[in-house]
């Protein structure tokens, strides 16, 4: 950690953010990474979906787009990795640059707009993965090329893609850099959307657990309604949050004036406060995935006990560097047992007891 926050760090960040990005992903298909040396403590482990997490800790979606190194990221520690978000055909994304960072802020804009290589070449990946890593937990995030002509079909087909190979799959509805997809979110779209994602589920052969991942920027009603959906339609889980369209005033970077999306600390408040908002309204009765602006074990803690039974993080990754994943988990059991408990399950929602 040191090496990074002293040499590693500041010579990524004289780079423009996605090449700094595009470096990461060399030396991670390189296996130039510091491997997690350390032990995770047991207290971190759970089960979710049947799947057992040795850590809550995970890579949230947009990291890993094309599932190039999904496997590898566990190696550093992660419980598990969000790959994509994929869409049917590849897409080049928005003009460049298209990715800053906010460093005073430890936040992260982004309008990259779901740049990916496309199903087939994902599906090679994910492929050769599974294979390989048994019982390794990656789901798959999924979206809609920019310029389809139906929505509900390139979600159907990812749908159909990757159930065979994903742990969990995600119906991302909230990247806000692809016009006109946070439509989806309302009541009644996301109602036809989920339903006919899965009715395409229930042809495959392999069921996996579906999540829808939500915006942050949706007042009290629309999540309301998210959450009834997700009751109503009976889906696995959701993933709060995606990044913020808002722009918070304590925001100090020269960079915060950037359209697109921003994550990292600054939506560390926000996205806890939906998640809180999430569990309450399901009644604990759909599991949720926390994300936004956790870059340590107490962040990762309040997400747990506001009703989280996983995190992710990316942006946190770019400030801490690699070694994050066992920061995290490390800070995070140390916790734990300083306030007495001895499992996961005692303080998933703890917040609300
Ligand atoms: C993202 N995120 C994202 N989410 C998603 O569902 N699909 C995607 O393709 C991407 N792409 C993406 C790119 C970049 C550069 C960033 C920083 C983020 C959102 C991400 O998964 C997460 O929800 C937010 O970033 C909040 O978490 P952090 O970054 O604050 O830990």
């Amino acid at each position: 950690m040191k090496f990074y926050a002293s040499v590693l760090a500041p010579l990524l960040f004289c780079l423009d953010a996605e090449r700094a990005h595009q470096l990461a992903i060399l030396a991670l298909k390189s296996g130039i990474y510091p491997r997690a040396l350390k032990k995770l403590d047991p207290i971190l482990e759970s089960e979710l979906w049947g799947m057992k997490f040795p850590t809550p800790i995970g890579v949230a979606a947009g990291f890993d787009k094309n599932a190039e190194v999904c496997g590898t990221l566990l190696d550093l520690g992660f419980g598990f990795s969000e790959t994509g978000t994929v869409t049917p055909n590849a897409q080049v994304g928005n003009d460049k640059p298209r990715m800053f960072r906010l460093t005073k802020d430890r936040g992260i804009i982004n309008r990259l707009g779901f740049n990916n290589k496309g199903h087939e070449y994902f599906l090679r990946n994910v492929r050769r993965w599974h294979k390989k890593q048994g019982p390794d937990v990656i789901g798959v995030n999924i979206g809609k090329n920019k310029d389809t002509e139906d929505e509900i079909s390139d979600f159907v087909a990812g749908v159909k893609a990757f159930s065979d190979y994903a742990s969990y799959l995600v119906i991302n509805v909230s990247s806000p850099n692809t016009p006109g997809l946070r439509d989806l979110q309302s009541r009644d779209n996301l109602t036809r959307l989920l339903e006919a994602a899965l009715l395409a589920r229930a042809e495959c052969q392999t069921k996996p657990p579906l999540l829808v991942k939500m915006a942050p920027d949706l007042s009290e009603p629309e999540a309301k309604d998210i959450a009834e959906v997700a009751i109503k339609t009976k889906i696995d889980g959701i993933i709060v949050s995606n990044t913020t369209t808002q722009r918070p005033a304590s925001l100090k970077s020269k960079n915060s004036f950037q359209p697109g999306g921003l994550s990292g600390e600054p939506v560390f408040e926000m996205s806890t406060q939906l998640l809180r908002q999430m569990y309450h309204t399901t009644n604990g009765k759909v599991p949720l995935i926390g994300v936004g602006g956790v870059s340590d074990g107490l962040q990762a803690y309040q997400k747990i006990k506001a009703g989280a039974s996983l995190v992710q993080l990316y942006s946190g990754m770019i400030f801490v560097g690699p070694a994050i994943a066992i920061k995290v988990a490390a800070e995070l059991a140390r916790l734990m047992k300083k306030d007495g408990f001895s499992s996961m399950s005692d303080i998933i929602g703890l917040d609300h007891r």
